[in-house]
């Protein structure tokens, strides 16, 4: 009898577990970046995809010089010019902030 229950409890938290690992997983700013902004941006940031070209998006390694984070986290949360459209809607504030400290990290 008690056996059951404890396989229950067992059967509970792993799924509690595998629940909390795929919020987890969706939240990594890296595949926030690849899934959201690696069409016109680049996976490597360099904007060398057809988009990226097309919409003349600024390599990171210019734009980290320029941009603060600060202000890149602005220009996510509302888009930039008529290409970009914002993302403030659709991420969370710590979403942003970590898929901008992402972008940042690939122009070393
Ligand atoms: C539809 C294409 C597109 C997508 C998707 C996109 N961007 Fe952009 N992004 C642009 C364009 C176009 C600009 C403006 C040109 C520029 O300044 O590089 C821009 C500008 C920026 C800038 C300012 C850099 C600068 O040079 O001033 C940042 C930071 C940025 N994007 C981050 C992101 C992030 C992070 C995502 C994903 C959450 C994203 N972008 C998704 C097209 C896109």
């Amino acid at each position: 009898m008690t056996n059951g229950i404890v396989k229950k409890a067992a059967l509970g938290t792993g799924l509690f577990l595998l629940a909390a690992l795929a919020a987890f997983a969706q939240k990594d700013p890296k595949d926030l970046f690849l899934d959201k902004c690696a069409t016109c941006h680049g996976p490597d940031g360099m904007a060398k995809t057809a988009k990226g070209k097309k919409l003349k998006v600024t390599d990171v390694k210019t734009a980290a010089g320029k941009v603060s984070a600060a202000e890149m986290e602005k220009i996510v949360a509302d888009g930039k010019g008529q290409d970009m459209d914002g993302f403030g809607k659709e991420l969370s504030k710590d979403q942003m902030k970590g898929v901008v400290e992402y972008f940042r990290s690939l122009a070393k």
